[in-house]
This record gives C-alpha cells, sequence and structure tokens, in this order.
C-alpha cells in the first residue's frame, strides 16, 4: 500500500494546465525524484500535496486518505512536511530559534500533548533540546546561536530540512535542495539524504532539475514535463529516454 498515492491529478491556474492528469506515488521508506525542466509542474504537484492549493480534479491520498483540499496545516499534522524552492526561515532569529518555533508549533497542534505534559519550564526545556537534538543531526549545532541570514546557503537549506524534520514528517518534500550550491555542497547533501531516510525512517521525494544529481541516490525518478508524466522507474533507465533527453534538450539546453 503506497504511503502516498495520487491518481489523475489536475491542476489548473486560469487557461493554464500546470499538472496535467499525474498519476504519482511514494511507498513507504522510498526515496524518489521528481525531475524536468522549468515550469513542469513539480513545484505545483508539492504545493497539492501540502494543501497550498487544491486539486482541479483527482485525488491524492495520504496513508489512504484524502488530502486533495485539506489545510496545509491539518496535511502537517497528518505527518507531510516540506522545504521551500525559495529558502524560507525567519531570518532574523538564529538556527537554534528556528528549529525551537518548527518543534513548539508541531507540538500546539497536538493538543493532548500540551495538556497532558509537563510544567510549563520543563516544556520549555524540552523543546530547546529537542531543537538542539536536531540541529546536531543535520550537523549545525556549530551554528545554532547564528542568525539565519548569517548561514551560508548550504547550511540555511539544511536549516530549513531541520525545520522540516521538526514535524516528525513519515513524508519528506525537499523541493530542489540542491539549487545554488557548489559542487561539494551538492555532494554532501546527497549523503545527507540518504542518511535522513535511514535515521528518520521518512520517506522522500526530492525535485531537481538534473538526472545526474538525483542517479546513485534515488529508488526511482519520475519525470515531469509541461505538466505531464513522461518518464518514470529506475535511474539508469530514465536518463537514456529519448522522451526524457528530448524535454531536456527541447526546453532550456540542459542535458539530462
Ligand atoms: N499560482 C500560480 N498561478 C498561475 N500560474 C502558476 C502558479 N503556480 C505555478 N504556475 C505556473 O504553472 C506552471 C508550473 O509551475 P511550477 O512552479 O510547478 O513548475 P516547476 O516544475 O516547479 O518549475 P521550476 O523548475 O522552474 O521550479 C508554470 O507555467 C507556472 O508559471
Ligand atoms: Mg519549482
Amino acid at each position: 500500500m503506497p504511503l502516498l498515492e495520487i491518481r489523475g491529478l489536475t491542476v489548473r491556474f486560469g487557461g493554464l494546465t500546470a499538472v496535467a492528469g499525474l498519476d504519482f506515488s511514494v511507498e513507504p521508506g522510498a526515496l524518489v525524484a521528481l525531475i524536468g525542466p522549468n515550469g513542469a509542474g513539480k513545484t505545483t504537484a508539492f504545493n497539492v500535496i501540502t494543501g497550498i492549493y487544491a486539486p482541479s480534479s483527482g485525488s491524492v491520498r495520504f496513508d489512504r486518505k484524502e488530502i486533495g483540499g485539506v489545510s496545509p496545516h491539518r496535511i502537517c499534522a497528518h505527518g507531510i512536511a516540506r522545504t521551500f524552492q525559495n529558502i524560507r526561515l525567519f531570518r532574523s532569529l538564529t538556527a537554534l530559534e528556528n528549529v525551537r518555533a518548527a518543534v513548539a508549533a508541531a507540538q500546539r497542534s497536538g493538543l493532548r500533548d500540551v495538556v497532558r505534559g509537563p510544567g510549563w519550564s520543563q516544556r520549555e526545556q524540552a523543546l530547546e533540546e529537542r531543537a538542539l537534538e536536531l540541529l546536531t543531526r543535520l550537523g549545525l549545532e556549530r551554528v545554532a546561536d547564528t542568525k539565519a541570514d548569517a548561514l551560508p546557503y548550504g547550511e540555511q537549506r539544511r536549516l530549513e530540512i531541520a525545520r522540516a524534520l521538526a514535524t516528525q514528517p513519515r513524508l519528506l518534500l525537499l523541493d530542489e535542495p540542491a539549487a545554488g550550491m557548489n559542487p561539494s555542497e551538492k555532494e554532501a547533501l546527497r549523503g545527507l539524504v540518504a542518511r535522513l531516510r535511514e535515521e528518520f525512517g521518512v520517506s522522500i521525494v526530492l525535485i531537481d532539475h538534473d538526472v545526474a544529481f538525483v542517479m546513485n541516490l534515488c529508488d526511482r525518478i519520475s519525470v515531469l514535463d509541461h505538466g505531464e508524466k513522461i518518464a518514470e522507474g529506475p535511474p539508469e533507465v530514465v536518463r537514456r529516454d529519448p522522451q526524457v533527453i528530448e524535454a531536456y534538450l527541447g526546453n532550456n539546453g540542459e542535458s539530462a
């Protein structure tokens, strides 16, 4: 039984069809990539899965429950977390404060924990410890007290991932986590993503432009072009698919 199962998803913005009849599923424990040229509909798919947009038609099931059109807050509480293509952090707060806010928000949405939990100061301390633990697991403990906007780009991206993990998701959606990184940061990120799946027991969907980046990382690649899925399968098969090569060369000259 897939953890996430999308069937016939179509998303229209006025006259533009951003996603057209998409079927896409994620098995528990899977690490899959969603790739495609600019404007292919990748982020729109994430925006529907996380409740930012409602589907024009089709279904999105998470853990067998329909979540199409459900609010982002409730979807997060169900166990889906994401990062954004354009980093969204509290820029003037420290790394620790950023993660702490996410831990606190996640705990507020689980009201029973608050009611049954220990006293205020113990709760505050527990929040702090949990936030620090997440930073440590993402290799950011050194910069816990650094303001988010003073961090190098690669660390800001990792901080966003720490924030997403603070909600204890079962499914983690990463929207171009490697964007803007240099080759060595990218290589480190690949290791990190593989580790997240093991250590946090999350299923992961990763958006990227580049087949090479996801090649030895993901179990499966799904390729979107103009809102349609044009290929899907193991990386070594997808990278040789003529339609995939054509989509990349035809759109923006990037080689697949
Ligand atoms: N809120 C919106 N209103 C109108 N059009 C939108 C909206 N969001 C996305 N689109 C359009 O939908 C199409 C798909 O966009 P989307 O952002 O999903 O592509 P993408 O695959 O993530 O591209 P990129 O690689 O550039 O991030 C584009 O033509 C985009 O302009
Ligand atoms: Mg995008």
